[in-house]
């Protein structure tokens, strides 16, 4: 703590102590404000609002700079595998060859889920979207673990922590065979992470699967892509359940709702989606971004533009990279890859995407690599969640070590109706 900022209210002048942040970004604490001048902020959205502090992701989204821990986003993409980074955004090191070695250990002891979990997904119907499969069966988590609900005990969080990243994989994956009526494929644990959840997707008992290694570097680097971003919508979801002391398994769950949204991960789903729909309608593309910029239409260029990245999302130049090459592999160009391009081009030169500094995000190109590799669009979101995870893990944790850990409860402006009379039924 610095410096103090001044407020003025009235005829009262108060001063507000400033924190710093290490790469120098500052923070007014507003956390007495109300004790000493009976006002509260206002910040609908939470668009200007920390939190928290955090030492576990920085984003700086006038440059787009990404670092996990300090390390550059492109570093750890080009040079880590993703349980690695799982290691390093959890407990904030990166591991040494033999904590590697019993992290990844641990995972593997926990990849199968209780045989009693199968009723649940048989109990959902064949169309049901396998996000809601996923938040249902996490949240589910905490039934079949029931020795590691105990948020506040570190062993009991350290094993809720093995489980969670070893049991994710599976679920995700059985959450497809369900959806697709076919039989579950059990964890291989002499497989890797990437590997495994590959071969659970894939692999069906009657054939041999036989996995493109570049697929599964592909997936790597998706899933450290989206490892963490600060205190996005699911990670901020999951922190605020969390810090009802609810267990791991329920705070996960209801990241993976938040996540789900069109707004947030579920824009990867969407933005497949919408770039078929303008392929099928002719490839117009004037026709979406006259759409995309007109106010009175719903209409949003999916895969475009960040609260936080006010430049060229750091995430989406690594995927289009990966795109070329992954999609250099097949016979035929992808005209769905080459349409994106194309409509990216048209955006960035439109004045409507420049003054509003809108850039292609991490949803932009990553359903096409997803696509690519046969994954459907109603697991692009999912993907993502598996992604996610030890984010989510690591704020968790985070939160649960720190001293000044205290349930999240936001005040609010109350605008509703002044005190009125009850009017009876036969009245009104
Ligand atoms: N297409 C058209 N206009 C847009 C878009 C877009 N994708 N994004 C923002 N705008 C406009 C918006 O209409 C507003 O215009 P005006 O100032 O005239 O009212 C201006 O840009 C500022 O947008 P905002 O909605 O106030 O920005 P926000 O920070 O509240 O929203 C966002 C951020 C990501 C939700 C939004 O850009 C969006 O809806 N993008 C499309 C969905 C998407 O790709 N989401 C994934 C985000 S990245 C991964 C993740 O977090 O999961």
């Amino acid at each position: 703590m610095s410096d103090f900022a001044k407020l003025i209210i009235g005829e009262r002048e108060f001063e507000l102590p400033i924190h710093q942040g290490t790469e120098g970004h500052r923070a007014i604490d507003i956390s007495k404000l109300l004790a000493q001048t009976g006002h509260i902020t206002l910040d609908d959205g939470y668009g200007n609002t920390g939190a928290t502090e955090s030492q576990i992701t920085y984003v700086d989204g006038e440059n787009g700079v990404l670092r996990y821990r300090g390390y550059a986003i492109e570093d750890l993409a080009q040079r880590c595998d993703f349980t690695e980074t799982a290691y390093l955004l959890i407990y904030g090191e990166l591991p040494t060859a033999e904590q590697l070695e019993e992290f990844r250990a641990s995972i593997r002891t926990h990849t199968l889920l209780h045989e009693g979990m199968k009723q649940i997904f048989a109990g959902f119907p064949p169309d049901a979207h396998p996000m809601a499969i996923l938040s249902s069966v996490v949240g589910a988590l905490a039934i079949y673990s029931g020795d590691t609900i105990d948020a506040r005990d570190p062993e009991q969080q350290q094993l809720a922590i093995y489980r969670m990243m070893a049991k994710m994989p599976t679920i995700a994956a059985f959450s497809y065979k369900q959806s697709i009526g076919q039989p579950f494929i059990y964890p291989e644990n002499r497989l890797t992470y990437c590997q495994n959840f590959l071969q659970m997707m894939f692999a069906v008992p009657s054939e041999r699967y036989e996995m493109d290694p570049d697929f599964v570097d592909a997936l790597n680097l998706l899933l450290i892509l989206h490892a963490d971003h600060g205190q996005n919508c699911s990670t901020s979801a999951v922190r605020m359940v969390g810090s009802s002391t609810v267990n791991l398994f329920s705070s996960i769950s209801a990241g993976i709702c938040a996540l789900w949204g069109a707004l947030h991960g579920g824009a990867n789903e969407a933005c497949i989606n919408m770039l078929d729909m303008i392929r099928a309608d002719g490839g117009n593309l004037g026709k979406y971004i006259d759409r995309a910029k007109d106010p009175n239409d719903e209409f949003r260029l999916m895969g475009f533009g960040h609260r936080v990245y006010k430049n060229y999302d750091p995430r989406a130049t690594i995927i289009k990279e990966v795109c070329h090459k992954l999609l250099a592999k097949q016979k035929k160009p992808d005209p769905i890859f080459q349409l994106a391009q194309e409509l990216e081009e048209v955006a960035l030169n439109d004045s409507y995407f420049v003054d509003r500094r809108l850039y292609p995000n991490v949803d932009f190109y990553s359903g096409i690599i997803y696509r690519a590799m046969g994954i459907p669009e109603n697991m692009f979101t999912v993907l993502f969640a598996l992604g996610r995870l030890p984010g989510w893990i690591a704020h968790w944790r985070e939160m649960h070590l720190a001293p000044t850990m205290r349930i999240h409860r936001p005040r609010q402006l109350y605008t509703g109706s002044p005190k009125r009379e009850f009017v009876p039924l036969i009245k009104r």
